[in-house]
């Protein structure tokens, strides 16, 4: 980033960072305190003690944005206090036109708005909102512009997301994404293998590559031939000194062969897979606009378990999708059963302003989406906690991210399956793979004792 533009009143300023949603938001907040750290900005924890805050918006459901505009209210009093404060909103809500247009409404004293497909442009729009003393507002609908090479402030020293696509053009009934986040469009692939390249000379040992559907990947190379995401994967694994690969999210309907044997060839990546099913009915599939069946879902995680035996596998599940009914909510309390998940992160379904399904006339009644959800979480810790115990005695390889939160002398990884796990042992470990016996077995984690070599 240039720092031709004098901004050297930046230099100094605290910033933070209240970031919604899923990694790609995680993603993008890692990258504007990047920005901002360029520029001689500094983190600090609470909106508080700041002099800019900004706050990461997500869309994906009604909670999201309650919680958003909860959250915004609380800055109006730290501005009264302190005038110069800056407040600044982005991500997928900004790029909705009736959340502009309430933002400019009752709140009008939010200082910046920019969108998803521009968060290049911050510090930009930062300098004018200070010089001009005005607010700033810059959403844009185009959504084909890619900024390569911008600064990123890692959350984990070890680990990293590495955006491979941006957008998504499946159009579920249900979801907001290919509004707020446009049409697909991938990065090419010498782009994505510099950047891991420079991540790993950096200490970094797991990348985790992010697009809302990877399995559609196509990155155009220099030569103009185009990657498939399997291609750009037999090419990470061979990345010097990188130790894992992981991606989310895969849509079911673009999983291919090629990708399973991926796994069985390519000792880095991690046989886990996040798969969304979203539902176990073929008939709510299909108003879902999934592009698959319960069968052929089925199928896929036959194959992929034939292919790779010790593959863990999560999902998303929706409840209460418009014109559910009890055969289909029990179809989906079946599927779970069947595939018996590692873990699967379950959602009561949420009107979207804007998608098909917003028009759908046959809405389930709130006490009744309740009551499935209650049913599926049940039947989906059950899963869990059965998978979790069977670990019991194993010995896994666990890239060890931090400290316990609740007790310093605890530490904290994953296995290659995504399990969390604690154990005892040093900070000095961190960030290394070391070899972890499982003693125990929760519905969410397993516990273990570090085996010494
Ligand atoms: N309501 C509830 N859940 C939703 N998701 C996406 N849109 C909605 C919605 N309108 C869930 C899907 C998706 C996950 C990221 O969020 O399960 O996979
Ligand atoms: Fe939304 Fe479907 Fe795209 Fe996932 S695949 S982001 S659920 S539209």
């Amino acid at each position: 980033m240039n720092r031709e533009n004098n901004r050297n009143f930046l230099e100094g300023k605290k910033y933070n960072i209240i970031t919604f949603g899923c990694q790609m938001n995680e993603h993008d907040s890692e990258t504007i305190a990047g920005m901002l750290e360029e520029e001689g900005c500094r983190q600090v924890l609470t909106k508080e003690e700041s002099d800019i805050t900004i706050i990461n918006t997500c869309s994906i459901r009604e909670n999201a944005d309650k919680r958003f505009f909860g959250t915004l209210g609380q800055l109006k009093k730290i501005k009264e206090k302190n005038p110069s404060y800056m407040a600044c909103v982005c991500g997928c809500m900004m790029q909705q036109q009736h959340v502009i247009d309430t933002i400019h409404e009752k709140y009008p004293w939010v200082d910046i708005i920019f969108g998803t497909h521009n968060i290049d442009r911050f510090p930009e729009l930062l300098e004018r909102a200070y010089m001009e003393q005005a607010s700033v507002m810059e959403v844009l609908a185009d959504t084909s512009h890619i900024a390569e090479g911008l600064p990123a402030k890692r959350l984990y020293q070890h680990k990293s997301f590495v955006n491979i696509m941006y957008g998504c053009n499946n159009f579920c009934t249900y979801c907001i994404v290919p509004y707020t986040r446009g049409r697909e469009k991938s990065r090419a692939p010498e782009d994505i293998l510099q950047e891991i390249e420079t991540l790993v000379r950096d200490g970094v040992r797991e990348v985790t590559l992010l697009g809302q559907n990877v399995n559609s990947y196509k990155g155009e190379d220099a030569e103009g031939r185009r990657w498939d995401f399997s291609d750009l994967i037999y090419r990470i694994n061979a990345i010097d000194g990188l130790q894992r690969i992981r991606f989310m999210t895969s849509h079911p309907k673009d999983l291919s062969d090629k990708l399973i044997q991926a796994y069985v060839d390519c000792d880095k990546l991690c046989n886990y897979i996040h798969l969304p099913v979203q539902s176990g009915s073929s008939r709510v599939l299909k108003r879902m606009n999934r592009r698959y069946d319960r069968q052929r879902y089925l199928d896929l995680v036959q194959r992929l378990r034939r292919a790779v035996p010790e593959i863990t596998i999560s999902t998303d599940i929706i409840v209460g999708f418009p014109g559910e009914t009890e055969e289909d909510f029990e179809d989906t309390l079946d599927l779970v059963n069947q595939v018996q998940y590692d873990s699967a992160f379950t959602f009561l379904y949420s009107v979207r302003k804007g998608t098909p399904a917003e028009k759908f006339e046959d809405q389930i009644p709130e006490d009744v989406k309740h009551a499935r959800f209650e049913r599926l979480v049940e039947a989906v810790n059950e899963a869990s906690s059965k998978k979790n115990a069977a670990y019991v005695g194993r010995i896994e390889k666990v890239l060890v991210e931090g400290v316990s939160k609740k007790n310093e002398a605890t530490l904290t990884g994953r296995t290659e399956g995504f399990k969390l796990v604690d154990f005892a042992g040093s900070r000095d470990l961190i960030g290394q793979m070391v070899d972890v016996e499982i003693t125990e077995g929760k519905t969410f984690s397993l516990s273990g004792k570090i085996v010494e070599k």
